[in-house]
């Protein structure tokens, strides 16, 4: 009687048909690294809330992107941390003086998205402009803030504008300052599937910009980013700001939420973005300083898990690493 085999694992007994068999694959190219450039410092300072990151002055800003460049990385996603706070903010030139800055110095060799949220430069610390009882964020008056921040950021030499604050419209009044001062080809990477999670805490102590510290009526983000338990929501937003002009959409967080990248990733026909939040990397660099697992492998897995989902490009804080380490991975 005639037999034959039929293992699996035939696929799997060498590194060559490992290798052979691999569908996903992904290169330092598709990664974006965050920096933040703090106001209120005159050296760099690493941040104790997330392992190997630090908040940059300008000029030492310089020397990490010129590293970095050594490094394979061009992207960036800069985030400010401002001196001064109010409730009405208004004053954006330290961020705009960065940004100036980076493109005097490194010109086009570097592609620079600016984050656009008002969080870092409110007292209360909550994404948009309050309403005078506190019980609100107003919608239209913060979206007119945004956009006139918006232009002074693109006057300055943003790539890309990044708006992480979730109001409605944003994206339709971003594109709108954009178009009719001529900056036609200034990008927008909308957080169109930002879910309102516990795992920003890292980035908040990062940023300073903690709401519990405020004693403020409202102590969360609940009522303007999406909530986790209505994932019709994210997709419904994400399509939204598609159609308002927003070119990069970001799910936020992403390995929590590879469900909302997989379903994007066929409804949508805009590139996707996962940034994999402070809270998240923190969480594989807590685990690797404990010695319980390998810092690159914790990290590849985590990315390809994404690019198997669907995401065309990644934010991570450990982006810097990607070449060294996906030069080096075993099949
Ligand atoms: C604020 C902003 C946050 C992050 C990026 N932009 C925090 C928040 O919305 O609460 C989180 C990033 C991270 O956790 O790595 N607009």
């Amino acid at each position: 009687m005639t037999s034959y085999t039929h293992l699996r694992r035939r696929l799997r007994t060498s590194p060559q048909m490992r290798e052979l068999s691999a569908a996903v694959s992904f290169s330092h190219k598709d990664f974006i690294q965050p920096l933040f450039i703090d106001e209120t410092i005159h050296e760099r300072e690493a941040m104790p809330s997330l392992t190997g990151v630090n908040r940059d002055t300008i000029d030492s800003a310089c020397r990490q992107i010129e590293q970095d460049l050594k490094n394979g990385v061009t992207k960036f996603l800069l985030f400010p941390v401002p001196q001064n706070k109010s409730d009405d903010p208004s004053d954006f030139s330290f961020f705009v003086k960065a940004l100036r800055t980076l493109r005097t110095r490194f010109g086009h060799s570097i592609w620079m998205a600016a984050d656009v949220c008002l969080c870092a430069y409110t007292l209360h610390g909550h994404c948009g402009i309050m309403h005078a009882n506190g019980g609100h964020v107003l919608n239209a008056e913060t979206n007119e803030r945004l956009a006139a921040y918006t232009l002074q950021l693109s006057q300055a030499g943003a790539d890309c504008i990044a708006p992480s604050d979730v109001m409605d419209g944003r994206v339709k009044a971003i594109r709108l300052i954009l178009d009719e001062n001529q900056f036609h080809t200034v990008s927008i990477m909308s957080y169109g599937a930002k879910f309102q999670s516990s795992f920003y805490g890292p980035f908040r102590q990062a940023g300073r910009c903690s709401l519990e510290q405020h004693h403020g009526q409202l102590l969360d983000r609940k009522t303007y980013q999406i909530s986790l338990f209505n994932p019709a929501d994210a997709v419904a937003s994400a399509k939204r700001d598609v159609d308002e002009g927003a070119d990069l959409i970001i799910v936020k967080p992403a390995s929590l939420y590879q469900d909302i990248i997989y379903r994007l990733h066929r409804e949508i026909h805009q590139p996707l973005v996962a940034y994999h939040v402070s809270g998240e990397y923190q969480g594989v660099e807590l685990l690797a300083r404990e010695g319980l697992l390998a810092r690159d492998k914790g990290h590849i897995e985590v990315w390809t898990g994404l690019f198997r989902s669907g995401v065309h490009a990644v934010i991570s804080y450990a982006s810097r690493e990607a070449k060294n380490w996906i030069d080096k991975i075993e099949y």
